[in-house]
């Protein structure tokens, strides 16, 4: 592919509507679970508007198939991280941001395995403080259908977290000191996934500023504010890198200032006043995509069961009906990979504010692509 494409999008909101009001008075950020005393689901509201918990927090063998409802999730190495992504096949971000379950690059994890082809750039990079992933994808291998994405993070609306009930933990976090058999929960977590692309930063409780770095308030501004990266199709690659400003907070002149996004979704985001750029990042080592995806060859998409279906540890993955027939459509996109922060600032909500609107959930992305040749 001669020339480059380049993504820039922006994430609405993933809001409720109804009952905005609802805060939870025991919040998913707010919990403690260690590694070996996870419950079976940690949701404990049962008063929520927004409903209850629709996966499980303790997966095995047992709940390790394409059908997994598994909501603990894993950002451990490059060759094995965990993404968030729709359980029914063709789906978008706005209908099931509440329902998203744990996909992973390897087996071991009693999640839905990501399909070898699914994701098609990759950038990992470990900091003092967290970890981030960016890259590209051909998004109809996770079931996400759409031109828009939405943000999944520990907080929430209701402060259940998206996916209600989601846990994620890493075993390479700088304070774990290496140990891939123990594991450490992080409470401050975001992602982005949409449009072909995704990226995610998990902070590491013990690290610095946890909740700055891995801010959640910043959903209309995508991955290149809140993870700020260099990820390009085609490569995939691991990295050590400098901790990124806290999202939002800028420096010009000498002087510190926050941006605050407008508090209504509905609210124009105008001018952001300022251009984010990834941090420093060192020792990058690249990959062939075919030493990641190992657990991945032969697995496609999803069976396509609901939502309620329980685990039954039958599951091959070889049903696959949602992979087929998506290939054009997202091949047009296949190329984007997430910004690095040079490009446009997100342009205004302009008439897209009102697409995307659907009952429950309103997960509104805009995004504008800048295709050069
Ligand atoms: C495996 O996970 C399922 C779903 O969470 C759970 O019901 C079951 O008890 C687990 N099995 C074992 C042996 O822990
Ligand atoms: C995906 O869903 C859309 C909207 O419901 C529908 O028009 C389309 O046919 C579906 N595509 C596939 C491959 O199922
Ligand atoms: C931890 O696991 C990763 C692969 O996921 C591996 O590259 C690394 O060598 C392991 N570290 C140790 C100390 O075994």
């Amino acid at each position: 592919m001669s020339g480059s494409t380049l993504l820039s999008f922006t994430l609405l909101a993933a809001s409720t509507l109804v009952r905005a009001d609802y805060f939870s008075t025991d919040p998913l950020v707010g919990k403690v679970v260690p590694f070996n005393a996870i419950p079976y689901q940690v949701m404990t509201d049962t008063d929520d508007p927004r409903g209850f918990q629709t996966g499980y927090n303790i997966c095995n063998s047992t709940t390790e198939n394409q059908n997994s409802l598994c909501q603990t999730m894993f950002m451990n190495h490059i060759d094995d991280f965990c993404l968030w992504a729709p359980a029914p096949p063709n789906s978008t971000i706005a209908d099931t941001e509440g329902d998203v379950v744990a996909w992973c690059s390897k087996k071991g994890h009693g999640t839905r395995i990501i399909p070898d082809g699914a994701i098609t750039g990759l950038q990992f990079i470990q900091t003092p403080s967290y970890i981030q992933v960016a890259g590209s994808l051909n998004q109809a291998l996770l079931n996400i259908a759409g031109e828009f994405g939405g943000e999944l993070d520990s907080g929430g609306q209701d402060g259940e977290g998206n996916p209600m009930g989601g846990l994620v933990y890493s075993n390479s976090f700088k304070s774990n000191n290496g140990n891939n058999a123990s594991f450490q929960q992080a409470q401050h977590w975001s992602f982005f996934i949409g449009a072909n692309s995704f990226c995610g930063k998990v902070c590491d409780s013990t690290g610095s500023n946890p909740q700055g770095l891995c801010q959640n308030i910043y959903d209309r501004l995508g991955c290149d504010y809140n993870a700020p990266n260099t990820a390009q199709p085609g490569v995939f690659e691991a990295c050590l890198g400098d901790d990124m400003t806290p999202v939002g907070t800028y420096v010009v002149d000498g002087q510190t200032s926050v941006f605050h996004q407008p508090a209504a979704e509905t609210d124009p985001i105008g001018v952001v006043p300022y251009t984010a750029t990834p941090a420093p990042i060192s020792s990058c080592t690249t990959f062939a995509s075919a030493a990641i995806f190992t657990d991945g060859v032969g697995i496609t998409a999803a069976s396509g069961n609901s939502l309620s279906a329980t685990p039954t540890g039958s599951g091959s993955g070889s049903s696959a009906t949602g992979s087929s027939g998506t290939g054009a459509k997202t091949s047009a996109k296949s190329g984007a990979g997430t910004g690095t922060g040079s490009s446009a600032a997100p342009t205004g909500t302009g008439g897209a504010a009102a697409m995307g609107v659907s009952a429950g959930a309103v997960a509104v992305a805009l995004f504008a692509m800048l295709a050069q040749n």
